[in-house]
C-alpha cells in the first residue's frame, strides 16, 4: 500500500509539473482530487488494510492529498491573475471603421467664407427665413410695383392658413434674399456697423444646372461715416482673392438692384472652362459670384440711420455657386441629391 502511495506521489508531481493553463489544471482535478479520483481510491483501498498499517497509510495519503490541493490551489490563483491582467480584447486586432459625418460641402464654404469675413473684421449676424413683405420688399426701396414681388419669383406663406388672398397671406414671403437682414441689423445697432448675414433663401424659380429655388446667401453691411465704393470693391477683391487664390479674375459690371446705388455685380472666370464659354457659364466666360452697391439713402432711412451722416455699402455672395467653383462639381442641383458617394468626396 505504502508503494502504491509512493508511485501515486510521483505520478502527481510529474503531473503537476506539466500544468500550463486552465484545461490542464482541471483535467489534474478530474483525475486526482474529485471523489472517484486516484487519491480517494487508495483511502478506499486502506479499508481493508491491516489495522495497525493505517495509521501510517492515513497519514501519507493525506500529506499526498494535501500537497495535490495546494498545487491546485496555487495554479488556479495565477491563472486567474494573469486573466486580470492580461486584455480580454486583442488590441492588435484593425478595428471596425464607423461612418462619421462631416459638414455639407455648401455649408464648409459657408464656414470658410465666414472665417475670411471675421478675419477682416465683420460681425455675423442672423434673420428669419419667413420674412414679412416690409423688410424682404418695402424698406428695401422696392417700389409696389417691381417685378420681383410677382407670384413667379416669390413663395409666399399664407400664415393663418385662410383665403390665399387675405391681408395676411401676402404681408409674409420665404425671403428672396438675404438682404433684409441688413435692414433689421441697421434697426438694432448704430453705426459704425460691420456685419455678415447668412442664411438660405428662397425663390421660384426653373431649377436647372446653374439655379435652386432654395440656396444659400451671405449678405456683407458696412456703414460709417464718408464710405466709398472704392472700399466696397477693395473688401470685395480682398476676399475674393483669400477664397479664391491670388490668381483668379475677376471683374465689376454696372447693375440695378433698388436698395443699392450705385449698383455693381462681380464676376470670376468661369471655373468649368477657363473663360472659354460653356453650358455653365452660359457661353460668356463670366459667372456671377456677388451682387453690391452703396446703400440707397432710403435703406438707411428704414434703418434708422441719416444718410446725411453716414452712408455704407452692401454685397451679397451666392453661396452655392462659390461651392462649385471651389469643389468643381458642375451641377448645382448635386449638391441637394446627398447622394453619399458626392459628399464623402469633401
Ligand atoms: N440681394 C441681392 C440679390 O439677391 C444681392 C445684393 C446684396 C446686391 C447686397 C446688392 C447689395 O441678388
Amino acid at each position: 500500500m505504502l508503494e502504491q502511495i509512493k508511485i501515486l506521489k510521483s505520478e502527481v508531481e510529474e503531473q503537476v509539473s506539466s500544468i500550463n493553463d486552465l484545461v490542464g489544471l482541471e483535467n489534474f482535478r478530474l483525475e486526482y482530487l474529485v471523489k472517484k479520483g486516484k487519491i480517494q481510491n487508495l483511502f478506499e483501498l486502506m479499508k481493508q488494510a491491516p489495522a495497525q498499517e493505517k495509521p501510517i497509510i492515513g497519514k501519507e495519503l493525506n500529506v499526498l492529498r494535501k500537497f495535490a490541493e495546494s498545487k491546485y490551489d496555487e495554479f488556479k490563483a495565477q491563472f486567474e491573475d494573469n486573466r486580470k491582467t492580461q486584455p480580454s480584447i486583442d488590441l492588435t486586432l484593425p478595428g471596425r471603421l464607423s461612418n462619421i459625418g462631416s459638414a455639407h460641402p455648401v455649408y464648409q464654404v459657408m464656414d470658410d467664407m465666414l472665417t475670411i469675413f471675421t478675419e477682416m473684421g465683420f460681425a455675423v449676424a442672423e434673420g428669419p427665413d419667413v420674412e414679412d413683405g416690409l423688410h424682404n420688399f418695402d424698406s428695401l426701396n422696392f417700389p409696389p410695383d417691381h417685378p420681383a414681388r410677382d407670384m413667379q419669383d416669390t413663395f409666399f406663406v399664407n400664415v393663418n392658413n385662410s383665403n390665399e388672398n387675405s391681408e395676411n397671406s401676402e404681408n409674409f414671403v420665404l425671403r428672396t434674399h438675404t438682404s433684409p437682414v441688413q435692414v433689421r441689423v441697421m434697426k438694432g445697432m448704430k453705426p459704425p456697423i460691420r456685419s455678415v448675414m447668412p442664411g438660405r433663401v428662397y425663390r421660384n424659380e426653373a431649377i436647372n444646372a446653374r439655379s435652386l429655388a432654395e440656396f444659400h446667401q451671405i449678405e456683407g453691411l458696412y456703414i460709417d461715416k464718408n464710405v466709398s465704393f472704392a472700399e466696397l470693391k477693395a473688401t470685395m477683391m480682398t476676399f475674393a482673392k483669400k477664397m479664391y487664390g491670388e490668381n483668379s479674375k475677376f471683374r465689376f459690371r454696372p447693375s440695378f438692384f433698388p436698395f443699392t446705388e450705385p449698383s455693381a455685380e462681380m464676376d470670376i472666370t468661369c471655373f468649368l472652362c477657363g473663360g472659354k464659354g460653356c453650358r455653365v457659364c452660359k457661353y460668356s466666360g463670366w459667372l456671377e459670384i456677388a451682387g453690391c452697391g452703396m446703400v440707397h439713402p432710403n435703406v438707411l432711412r428704414s434703418g434708422g440711420i441719416n444718410p446725411e451722416e453716414f452712408s455704407g455699402y452692401a454685397f451679397g455672395f451666392g453661396i452655392e455657386r462659390v461651392t462649385l467653383l471651389k469643389t468643381g462639381i458642375d451641377d448645382i442641383r448635386l449638391l441637394y441629391e446627398n447622394d453619399t458617394r458626392l459628399l464623402n468626396q469633401f
